[in-house]
């Protein structure tokens, strides 16, 4: 019996991102084809996207085993080894939010990746010695959210790199229906579509959505997720009808009502709703700009006339 996990497993399972997982295949069946290991691989994209998940359908692809660790669980340069030390032959080493590792252990990182060997120094001062390591080939997987926060060296040393972009309103749909199939949720109705209209161009939060809407669907109804019920506890919810959450709605009030629209810096922003900086340039400022609610200008942020005219504000500037 073929048992369905929630986490897709091969590309085959994998709706959505087209561009990236038709390009990593033909990567993927050429490095097998040549019995090598696959080029390191970077992932670009917002969180929620699914990059987690597209490390371990590449290690699956591959057929070897994953090992997983994130930035900033890697203190010391100590700590990379005790990992690249356990790595077999054709592993994939997968880090998420790789852009958070300190600098000394990025730099032991750049031989592992180049030549697949490390020297650490063991001791200090006089005491001190170089220690050589050889390490198996394997197929670095990184993650990051943003592009920018790469150093050029590191960015260099990924022979392939990928884009994961928000997901279509008919892929996230068919998301929620494969989600639903194995919660054994009944979704009738076009709800599907609604919670992916909602759900910011996001698998992560759209399967949120559907649990939460099967709780009130639960408690309120005949337990069937239909469009009335998804409609009633998205609103309770706060995600409005483009699918903007509370802090979206939040961050685009805050320059209207306070700034005029802006621009604004974003720190200013980060400080007024009470989030740090990177989760308000992570999370939130790219789907605003997708939707084409904010703009970025050299002078900070700006809400756009159709941000205004969404939350209900009279657009009081020239355009
Ligand atoms: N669940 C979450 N993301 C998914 C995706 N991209 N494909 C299939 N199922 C998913």
């Amino acid at each position: 019996q073929l048992e369905k996990s929630l986490r897709p497993q091969y590309f085959s399972q994998y709706i959505g991102q087209d561009k990236v997982k038709n390009q990593l295949e033909i990567f993927i069946k050429a490095a097998k084809l040549r019995e090598e290991v696959l080029d390191h691989v970077l992932l670009f994209g917002p969180p929620g996207l699914g990059k987690t998940t597209m490390a371990f359908v590449i290690a699956n692809e591959l057929g070897v085993n994953i090992k997983q660790t994130a930035g900033p669980a890697i203190e010391k340069p100590g700590d990379l080894v005790a990992i690249l030390n356990e790595l077999e032959p054709g592993d994939v080493l997968f880090i998420d939010e790789i852009h958070r590792m300190p600098m000394q252990v990025e730099e032991v990182l750049y031989s592992a990746m180049e030549d697949f060997y490390i020297d650490i120094m063991l001791g200090s001062g006089d005491g001190s010695r170089s220690v050589h390591l050889d390490l198996p080939p394997f197929t670095l997987v990184g993650a990051t959210t943003r592009a920018g926060m790469l150093s050029n060296p590191l960015r260099a040393r990924f022979g392939i790199s990928a884009h994961m972009e928000y997901y279509t309103d008919k892929d996230l749909e068919e998301i929620v229906n494969r989600t639903a199939d194995i919660f054994e949720i009944e979704v009738i109705d076009n709800a599907a579509l609604e919670i992916a209209l909602r759900s910011r161009g996001t698998p992560r939060i759209a399967n949120r959505l559907l649990k939460r809407v099967r709780d009130f669907a639960q408690i309120m109804g005949d337990g069937r997720v239909d469009k009335l019920i998804t409609d009633k506890a998205l609103t309770i919810l706060d995600v409005d009808n483009a699918g903007l959450d509370y802090i979206d709605q939040k961050i685009l009030k805050t320059m209207i009502e306070m700034y005029n629209g802006g621009p604004v810096g974003l720190g200013t922003l980060a400080v007024n709703i009470a989030e740090d900086r990177e989760t308000v340039e992570d999370m939130y400022e790219p789907y605003l700009i997708q939707k084409g609610f904010l703009m970025r200008t050299k002078q900070g942020r700006k809400a756009t006339k159709l941000a205004y005219e969404h939350l209900g504000y009279v657009y009081n500037h020239e355009d």
